[in-house]
């Protein structure tokens, strides 16, 4: 049997380090003519059909403005060995930065939105804001996602999640077990 663990109480707001899921993505949009990218981690899939996301986006982030008046955004997948670049965005505030060029990375014409895609990043995920009712009071955005690339190699790229306080988890080892699913489960 499974030995108990010891535990001990935890301030609330220190729950994040189990439950923030990842992968870091970065948000890329486009307002008037200007494109920008923030880093984010606060985002979870809502519904497989139509295929809707989630997304807490700060009102004092400069993408806020960006992706609410523009009501769409790409969601770029970056791979580990672009940490750097991650945690670099992540603290640089748009309208003081063209991120693209302070960090060396390509816009690329997206198919059905006007933000640009990253080509550096694995994945880039087109999305339109598809419900605006949570924006004002949660700073919650849910978008559909309206198209999808993603690279061809390695299937499962090496993302990578925050714990908080300046930890980063790298995704590792993956465990197929798809008998044991129930079929529709999957
Ligand atoms: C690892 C990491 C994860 C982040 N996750 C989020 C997030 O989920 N939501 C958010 O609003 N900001 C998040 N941020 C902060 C924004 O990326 C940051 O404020 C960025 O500078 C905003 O840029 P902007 O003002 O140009 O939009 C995160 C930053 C880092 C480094």
């Amino acid at each position: 049997m499974k030995r108990p663990y010891k535990k001990t109480d935890l301030p609330v707001w220190q729950v994040r380090k189990f439950l923030e899921p990842g992968p870091i993505v970065l948000v890329s949009s486009h307002w008037q003519g200007k494109n920008n990218i923030m880093a984010m981690g606060w985002h979870t899939v809502l519904e497989f059909s139509p295929s809707l996301l989630g997304c807490m986006i700060t009102s004092a982030n400069h993408s806020f403005d960006m992706v609410r008046k523009s009501g769409e955004c790409v969601i770029n997948i970056p791979t580990a060995d672009m940490i750097d670049t991650i945690i670099a965005i992540g603290n640089s505030h748009g309208p003081r930065v063209n991120k693209f060029t302070r960090f060396g990375l390509t816009p690329e014409p997206a198919a059905t939105v006007k933000a640009p895609l990253i080509r550096e990043c694995y994945a880039n995920i087109e999305c339109r804001l598809a419900d605006r009712r949570l924006v004002d009071k949660y700073n919650f955005f849910i978008f559909e996602v309206l198209k999808a690339q993603a690279a061809t190699y390695p299937a499962y790229p090496k993302t990578v999640h925050y714990r908080g306080e300046g930890v980063f988890m790298v995704s590792g080892k993956n465990i197929a077990m798809p008998e044991k699913f129930r079929k529709g489960n999957l």
